[in-house]
């Protein structure tokens, strides 16, 4: 199947088209993640057995683990409307205040990169997510009266890859909190199988498992390589996900037996070559390999610390000898003696 980013009838490319497919619609389709399904079943479960919506919930962890997909899990679960919105979109007070005012009983607003609402909207949510209310002026100036409108029960829930820039007050909010972290193996495998019975697509147990342990231990990753093994088996084997196949293909993408890219290999080998090692500065690493700082920090940079290449110091990332291992350069502590005997 085509995938060069053209739109086709209905203005969905037919990735965007499988990625919907393949969403998790209710709890039982959530692999991995044991602890936070089991939790959310409880709360649901309660919530329906008091016919009431359930408490606001944030979910928070790098991209692509499944945040947005649990809010529709939730939703579908509780049998109950799920209103999406982000962050930044919600620009002033007002915007949010309309969004508000439009929900329904028991209804879910979902908003994603909650830590990019602005301070003034922060302000107007509080209220709404404590009690149910919405304060709002009317008119200006010595004329102007506060007026307290009810809101029917709903429920909040958050998405962010940023806990740390979530003002404390917001987060507290939310009743349960949940950390996603990247996934096991066994997960990953479940999910390429998942994935590839859902596409039709033809592969073998150990083609599986190569996608799987390339996958970062993020299904988002493993679905996208998944696809794009798939187009190779298809023009340059015929149709089967063999391991070979898969290791040619994600060969030619450029991405090492433990998962990383030439951008996460170049994260590294910056810190070494030219830093000596580190500690250096995320916008100085940024700066030198041409990346947003915001993409390293929440794309590349919580995988090199969960595969122990990276330490975040308060003078900046440090690379770890097992960093020097994997790019192939000889490890010694010169960086640091050096920077010592200068003082
Ligand atoms: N636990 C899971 N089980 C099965 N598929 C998952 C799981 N988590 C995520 N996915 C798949 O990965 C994709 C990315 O997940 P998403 O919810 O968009 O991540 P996030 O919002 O955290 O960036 C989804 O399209 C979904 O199909
Ligand atoms: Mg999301």
């Amino acid at each position: 199947m085509p995938d060069d980013g053209r739109l086709i009838a209905g203005h969905t490319r037919p990735d965007d088209r499988e990625n919907i497919a393949l969403r998790p619609k209710l709890l039982d389709d959530i692999v991995g993640q044991d602890r936070v399904r089991e939790n959310l079943k409880i709360i649901i479960d309660a919530a329906k057995g008091r016919e009431e919506p359930i408490d606001h919930v944030l979910f928070y962890g790098p991209p692509g683990l499944g945040k947005t997909s649990l809010a529709h899990v939730i939703a579908n679960e509780m049998g109950v409307n799920i209103r999406v919105t982000a962050g930044p979109s919600i620009e002033r007070a007002g915007d949010l205040a309309a969004i508000l005012t439009h929900l329904k009983r028991n209804d879910i607003l979902f908003i994603d990169e909650v830590h990019r609402l602005g301070r003034a909207v922060e302000e107007v949510l509080y209220p709404a997510m404590e009690d149910f209310v919405l304060d709002i002026v009317i008119g200006k100036g010595p004329a102007a009266k506060n007026v307290r409108l009810n809101l029917p029960r709903f429920t909040v829930i958050g998405a962010t890859t940023r806990l740390a820039l979530l003002a404390g007050p917001l987060r507290d909010r939310f009743g349960a909190r949940f950390r996603l972290d990247f996934y096991d193996q066994e997960a990953m495998e479940h999910i390429v199988n998942r994935a590839a019975a859902m596409l039709e697509i033809a592969i073998e147990p150990a083609g599986t498992s190569e996608i799987a342990r390339r996958a970062r231990g993020t299904p988002r990753v493993c679905l996208r390589l998944l696809r794009r093994v798939r187009d190779y088996a298809q023009v340059r084997a015929n149709g089967i996900i063999t391991p070979t196949v898969a290791v040619e293909a994600l060969e030619l993408m450029e991405i090492d037996h433990l998962g990383l890219d030439d951008i996460d290999r170049r994260i590294l080998s910056t810190i070494i070559e030219k830093f000596n090692g580190g500690p250096v500065g995320l916008d100085t690493i940024a700066a030198a390999i041409s990346e947003d700082s915001a993409t390293i920090m929440d794309v590349y940079e919580p995988y090199l610390l969960q595969l122990g290449f990276l330490e975040r110091t308060p003078r900046g990332r440090k690379a770890t000898p097992h960093a020097y291992e994997h790019i192939g350069i000889p490890y010694n502590d010169n960086g640091n003696a050096n920077q010592q005997s200068l003082l």
